[in-house]
């Protein structure tokens, strides 16, 4: 194992944890009132607005931030990260999802090769065969269209096209185009997941999109092979090639899957899973949904985050500002958790998405060169749309455990409704939350404000709100493909930032091995004893115990069986 110089070591990194001590002195509630200190602390780029004069830092926290920035050398691995260094060390891999939705005569290099071609060749691919099924000029093997997709993929594969599937779903434009479509996921190796992904298809009017980086995830290629089965027992084995394509950068293991590499969409190792939303994962399905213009824009919004986390200074940098302050919070401040908070129901994905972005990546406890990490890394990210988080879990952000809240609102609704004479329109009163629950957060409510409300004095401490609780507030002018491409190049960015200071690897992901292998013994044990008969040997006395429970239950491996709704 090298050894490593720590960022935990600096100079940079001491003066924070001494500031610490002088934060903590402080409370939002007079911070607030500073209102230069909060013109400082809102930054606008490209129509989208960050506030973030409600996290717990003073304008010298942020000099300390910056500095704690360079002294992390975070100019340096960004400018590695688009230049194609192989920053994703443990993979051996460039790190390269801005070439995604790079400019087409842009230049991005890996391997001394531009890489940008190949990918607009890709992007140019899924313009035509997605304009060809939309038409009706590709049809299925019983020469009906193809009205809908099923698109198989677990993990990246999955999350982010389903955040930008479900963000478009009430988009008017992108509505529109979707008209008589339906694009369903099917992620979970549960065969109720099947059953329900399937529900109500017809084979004939079905495209099947298997999408997978390696093509031998264990629950993708199952949930592959089963809707094969679905597709050929009854439309027969050759429609495969009719009503199946895949996305895959294993395009040898596609051919032997049976699907035609004709009908293979490919994308690059220096594509991370998590990273791939903009890669054929999310624009081959989303296109054949939403039609390929309305996902270009999606791809441009992202473009112009990409472009202004390049070469916007830090202090106006939006990924950079918030990757900072997560940063600061996660291990100076000690909040182990985020809370993300659209006040957009379009947005009801976009947590599932980020988790996986942020635990995946920075879920890490060594640095870069393997030396154990003295101190916390990555966090807890959940949440929800509000406002039903306000009527689920915001009772322990106000008064048990201090998370920072990101809270995401929408100028304009997709879908406005003012009905006469209400004091407010539909979005009015939504957003009427987004702007106060910052404030209940920050400010709190102090007993002797409760005494002159004349609460009774035993429930003084019960209706106390302790307050100094940070959060951010970002605001988008409206929830369009570009705004949504937007979103998500930030959230990407910032989590490279913090895996930046912090001195990991964000792009590989060891974590998730473990597992996997043990579940390939387990399954091995599961076909020798419900086939052969096997008694369960080799495992703990909890886990062989559990395993023989389940097999009691006799399930018979004799014939296919599929969801009995479809057969
Ligand atoms: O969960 C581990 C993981 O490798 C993710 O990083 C990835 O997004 C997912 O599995 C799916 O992988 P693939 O696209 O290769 O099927």
């Amino acid at each position: 194992m090298a050894s490593s110089a720590l960022i935990s070591e600096t100079e940079q990194w001491k003066n924070l944890k001494q500031h610490v001590g002088e934060i903590q002195k402080t409370h939002l509630r007079d911070l607030m009132n500073d209102v230069d200190r909060c013109k400082s602390m809102m930054v606008e780029y490209d129509g989208v607005f960050l506030d973030y004069s409600r996290q717990r830092v003073s304008q010298d926290t942020m000099g300390k931030l910056f500095k704690l920035a360079e002294a992390a050398h975070l100019k340096e691995k960004i400018e590695k990260m688009y230049s194609g260094q192989k920053i994703n060390s443990t993979e051996n891999r460039s790190v390269l999802h801005v070439a995604l939705r790079a400019a087409r005569g842009k230049e991005i290099y890996s391997d001394g090769k531009n890489v940008v071609p190949e990918v607009w060749e890709v992007l140019d691919k899924i313009k035509d065969f997605s304009e060809k099924v939309r038409s009706g000029a590709w049809i299925g093997a019983t020469g009906k269209p193809l009205k809908d997709v099923v698109s198989v993929g677990i993990g990246g594969s999955f999350l982010g096209p389903l955040f930008v599937h479900s963000a478009l779903q009430t988009d008017p434009e992108a509505a529109e185009y979707a008209k008589g479509r339906q694009l369903r996921f099917l992620a979970n190796v549960d065969p109720v997941d099947v059953a329900r992904s399937i529900k109500d298809l017809d084979p004939e009017t079905t495209l099947v999109v298997v999408v997978s980086k390696t093509f031998t995830t264990a629950e993708t290629m199952l949930n592959a092979r089963t809707l094969r089965e679905w597709i050929s027992s009854s439309l027969g084995a050759e429609a495969v090639a009719k009503h199946m394509v895949a996305v895959s950068t294993n395009l040898p293991l596609v051919k032997d899957f049976g699907i035609d590499p004709a009908n293979a969409f490919a994308f690059w190792d220096w594509v991370g899973g998590r990273y791939s939303v903009c890669s054929a994962v999310g624009v081959l399905p989303l296109s054949l949904q939403y039609g390929f213009s309305v996902v270009e824009k999606f791809l441009e919004g992202a473009r112009s985050i990409d472009n202004h986390f390049f070469s916007a200074p830090f202090e106006s940098n939006i990924p950079v500002l918030v990757g900072l302050l997560s940063v600061w919070n996660v291990t100076f401040l000690g909040y182990p958790a985020r809370a993300i908070l659209p006040y957009a129901q379009a947005l009801e994905k976009f947590a599932p998405h980020i988790q996986q972005l942020s635990m995946e990546s920075n879920g890490k406890g060594v640095s870069i060169d393997g030396t154990p990490l003295p101190f916390e890394a990555g966090e807890i990210d959940f949440g929800e749309p509000g406002t039903n988080g306000q009527h689920s879990f915001y009772q322990l952000i106000h008064q048990g455990r201090v998370i920072p809240c990101d809270f995401i609102g929408i100028i304009r609704s997709q879908q406005p409704i003012y009905l006469k004479g209400e004091v407010v329109s539909n979005h009015d009163e939504l957003m009427s939350n987004f702007f106060a629950q910052p404030d209940a957060l920050a400010y709190g409510k102090t007993p002797a404000e409760l005494l002159q409300d004349k609460v009774p004095d035993h429930l003084v401490p019960h209706k106390t709100f302790t307050g100094n609780r940070p959060s951010l507030s970002i605001l988008l002018p409206s929830l369009s493909a570009y705004n949504i491409g937007q979103l998500l190049a930030i959230y990407e960015h910032r989590i490279a930032v913090q895996g930046f200071v912090w001195g990991i690897n964000s792009f590989d992901q060891w974590g998730v091995e473990l597992g996997k292998s043990l579940a390939t013994q387990v399954r091995k044990q599961l076909h020798a004893s419900r086939v052969d008969k096997k008694p369960v040997q080799g495992f703990n006395f909890s886990t062989a115990t559990l395993m023989s429970r389940f097999l009691e239950v006799n399930t018979s491996y004799d014939k296919t069986v599929l969801p009995k709704n479809v057969i």
